[in-house]
């Protein structure tokens, strides 16, 4: 079998989302290539041919990704699929290695996905860069410690209106946190506040809730609401999309109005910031039934590039010899401090692009790395040092599944 890899194929949204949802066991609909047409750049999708028929697909978003101190060019990796009976023969890896060629060739340092399976990417590079929580929380049991009782009002407001209140919200927490993506116009209608059937797996529309105080919005949640009753009780689930709040009163006020709804047994958010108030705004932690997932997954495709793009602690320098089996390009070492490059000089720690990858955003620090044997230090405060250098004021997040 003959496969050959396509970049830009003719009628490349049709093809590439038949070929995926084909891959998951589904099937497109009219309404996702005129979405996607809007989104997805047809020269960044790949379609992998037997023949002249598509058994395999790629794509990557041109998102901008915030990193400590800034913000960068991210490819971000989606549409990636297989045909079942192409399996296991190596058409991911032709797709990924054209994929991370053309992502490289565009000059854009990173790559970021989430994984439908945990075991797929790291042979590729790619390493656990935000990690996340899934929140599956008892309803019934939420009270807030030491509440001073309730502030500012909720309005459940219509997409338009959302689209005007919402991005504000969100531009104030994504500058501070890294492993948010910059959103267009076209982005919060299509995907945020967009709300196509096929998205609400057996739940309810989405309900856009603004939160004011003063008169002035400072929190928004989009939310679902699964209905189910059990022998008469209700126990509907409460399944939160994304929930940002500009101040700690803000945060304390949507999460007491997102517990607060009638009917709702379970309130569920697949990816909640794992650096969230919420556990420590609680009186029960436990009863919020928080899960650690790995969330988003990052790769350097550059790695020179992205070390001098993001900002570093004040602390001394560091060197770091990084092995790339992928990517043979950025093999070396290189000098990390604010004039990041490569260098000549003895490294002070080794580790695989793939953990540095769970460094680089401040989800890990490398004493942790080389807990699990991901790390290992050649000189003296090797690892204390590089922890030094690379910690960032808070965990990073990415709230963008996509
Ligand atoms: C995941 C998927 C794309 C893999 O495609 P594929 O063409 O079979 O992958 P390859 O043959 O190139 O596999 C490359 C390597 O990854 C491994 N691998 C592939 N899929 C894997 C999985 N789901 N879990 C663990 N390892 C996997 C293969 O065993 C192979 O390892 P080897 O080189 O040591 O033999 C395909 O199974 C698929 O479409 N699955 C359903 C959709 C999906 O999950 N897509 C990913 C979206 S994020």
């Amino acid at each position: 079998m003959a496969i050959e890899v396509t970049l830009g194929p003719p009628d490349a949204v049709r093809l590439a989302l038949d070929t995926v949802h084909m891959a998951f066991g589904e099937i497109s609909a009219e309404e996702d290539f005129a979405r996607e047409d809007k989104v997805m750049p047809t020269d960044r999708i790949l379609a992998a041919f037997d023949a002249d028929f598509a058994v395999g697909a790629a794509a990557s978003y041109p998102f901008r990704l915030t990193i400590p101190g800034g913000e960068v060019a991210a490819a971000g990796v989606t549409w990636v699929g297989v045909l079942p009976s192409h399996r296991r023969r190596g058409v991911m890896s032709a797709m990924m290695r054209a994929q991370i060629d053309d992502v490289h060739e565009r000059g854009e340092p990173l790559a970021i996905l989430w994984a439908s399976e945990s075991a797929i990417y790291g042979r590729f590079g790619y390493g656990i860069g935000a990690p996340c929580l899934a929140l599956d929380a008892e309803r019934g049991r939420f009270r807030l410690r030491d509440d001073p009782g309730p502030s500012g009002a909720v309005r459940l407001v219509e997409r338009d209106e959302a689209a005007r209140l919402f991005p504000p919200i969100y531009e104030h927490v994504r500058v501070a946190t890294p492993g948010m993506l910059s959103r267009t116009k076209g982005w919060w209608a299509e995907y945020r506040l967009g709300d196509p059937e096929a998205w609400r797996r057996g739940a309810g529309p989405k309900f856009y809730a603004v939160l004011e105080l003063d008169g002035a919005a400072v929190a928004y949640a989009i939310y679902r609401i699964k209905s189910n009753w059990e022998e008469g009780i209700p126990r509907g689930e409460l399944r939160i999309a994304e929930a940002f709040a500009t101040s700690t009163v803000g945060t304390r006020e949507l999460w007491r109005f997102l517990f607060g709804i009638d009917l709702v047994a379970k309130v569920q958010m697949f990816a909640l910031d794992a650096a969230s108030a919420l556990f420590l705004m609680v009186m029960d932690g436990r009863s919020l039934q928080l899960k650690v997932a790995d969330g988003l997954w990052l790769r350097l495709v550059d790695v020179e590039a992205a070390l001098q793009a993001r900002s570093y602690a004040d602390a001394e320098p560091v060197v770091l010899s990084v092995h790339d089996r992928f990517c043979p390009w950025n093999k070396g070492r290189f000098r990390v401090s604010d004039d990041s490059g490569r260098t000549r000089q003895s490294a002070d720690v080794e580790l695989d692009v793939a953990d540095l990858a769970s460094a680089y955003l401040g989800a890990f620090d490398f004493h942790r790395l080389a807990d699990a044997g991901r790390a290992r230090e050649l000189k003296p405060r090797g690892l204390e040092r590089a922890s030094l250098l690379f910690r960032t004021p808070r965990p990073p997040y990415c709230p963008e599944v996509f």
